[in-house]
């Protein structure tokens, strides 16, 4: 079977890592060889956005790169269409797989489904409910012209049944699962705390890229501000996302990260690292969310609402927007948060070997 996997943001390279390690696998002890072509679409591309995961996760390099990065969704969308349609005319893949919910996701479903490849699309079926975020736009469109659509969870599976997606949906758990399980062991030994002048469950890890948060300057203005009221009381580190840093620069307000430990994206594995030392993690992201839960670390999500609604029913998450006050009260009031540690509603670790073999039957 030849297969080509189409990625092109952080997120995806570490979510495809998993796959790519079970098809890696797959190949060594069976016949019905695969033949994984990936494809990075360029959206990211500084060194510590997207070379780094591919070098420590050891991602296969990718046999293209079309290098479309850094410009409307219309423009990006559309050029990315239009080269990866090049790609699959020569290469003529069996099917084609997508992750999660970013242009480069979009664009890959449209292109193979234009030219009748079958597409599959890892991390199908979460909603936000939310139509102003770009990537509730493309994760609709990307399930709706999917074959195989792998859920992570069961609320993703029963949200798709509510758009009447039944066919070909399968909940395999979270690749994210996977690799932080693969990962973490070595995360905690090859990074010391030390690395950042950092104590054990003595400081805040933070995160913030989402356009809803850093296109509007009072919503990021507001987070900043109730970042630096908990600095004066507990270390905050934050890796900071080249759109957040750009953003403030033309803004002329890098003043709004005095006070705070501003570091530029880290690796995989330092992330992980960070992740479960942390007291308490907020942050925007999804994949940073679920992490916190993964590390049973306390979460205040910077969102309105979230897509892993598993990890606020289960006490682990807290939706606090981008409400100074409501930010800050969350974190004074952390420790009397009730916490549900029976609860896995993210797979057994193994969902890219469960992709594989359902990859392989159809
Ligand atoms: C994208 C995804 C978002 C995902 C996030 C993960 C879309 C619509 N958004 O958001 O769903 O959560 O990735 O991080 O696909 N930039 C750099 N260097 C890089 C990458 C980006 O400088 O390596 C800058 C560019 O100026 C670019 C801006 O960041 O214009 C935004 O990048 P873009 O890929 O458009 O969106 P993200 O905010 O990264
Ligand atoms: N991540 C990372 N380095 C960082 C910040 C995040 O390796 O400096 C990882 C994080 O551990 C998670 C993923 O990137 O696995 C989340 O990606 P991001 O927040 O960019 O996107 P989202 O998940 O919101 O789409």
């Amino acid at each position: 079977m030849k297969l080509i996997t189409i990625i092109g943001a952080r997120p995806q390279f570490i979510k495809a890592a998993a796959v790519s390690k079970a098809i890696q696998a797959h190949n060594t002890c069976r016949t019905n060889f695969i033949q994984e072509i990936i494809v990075h679409t360029g959206q990211h591309y500084d060194e510590n956005m997207s070379k780094v995961f591919f070098t420590e996760l050891e991602i296969p390099h990718p046999d293209y790169n079309l290098g479309i990065a850094a410009a409307t969704h219309g423009a990006m969308t559309g050029q990315m269409l239009e080269q990866l349609e090049i790609v699959l005319l020569k290469e003529k893949p069996d099917i084609v797989l997508i992750y999660g919910d970013t242009n480069s996701t979009l664009a890959g479903a449209l292109a193979a489904i234009k030219l009748h490849i079958p597409v599959a699309h890892v991390e199908a079926g979460l909603r936000s409910f939310n139509m102003l975020m770009p990537e509730e736009i493309n994760r609709i469109l990307a399930d709706r012209i999917s074959h195989l659509l792998f859920c992570p969870t069961e609320t993703a599976v029963s949200n798709l049944a509510k758009e009447s997606i039944t066919n070909g949906v399968y909940n395999v758990g979270d690749v994210m699962y996977d690799i932080t399980l693969c990962y973490r062991d070595k995360a905690y030994q090859a990074h010391p705390l030390q690395t950042w002048k950092l104590e054990e469950k003595a400081y805040a890890l933070c995160t913030i890229h989402r356009a809803e948060n850093t296109n509007d300057s009072i919503r990021l203005k507001n987070i900043l501000t109730a970042l630096q009221q908990i600095a004066q009381e507990m270390a905050v580190i934050l890796p900071l996302h080249p759109r957040t840093r750009k953003l403030l620069t033309v803004r002329g307000e890098m003043h709004l990260l005095e006070g705070l430990q501003v570091i530029d994206p880290v690796s995989y594995l330092e992330m992980l690292r960070l992740e479960m030392s942390a007291k308490v993690i907020l942050t925007d992201s999804g994949g940073v969310q679920k992490e916190a839960f993964f590390h049973k670390v306390p979460c205040i999500t910077l969102r309105d609402e979230t897509e892993w609604v598993e990890t606020l029913s289960s006490g682990w998450n807290q939706l606090c927007g981008a409400n100074q006050t409501t930010i800050v009260e969350t974190w004074h009031h952390l420790d009397t948060q009730n916490r549900d540690y029976q609860t896995q509603p993210y797979g057994d670790g193994k969902a890219a070997e469960k992709i594989i073999n359902l990859l392989k039957d159809i």
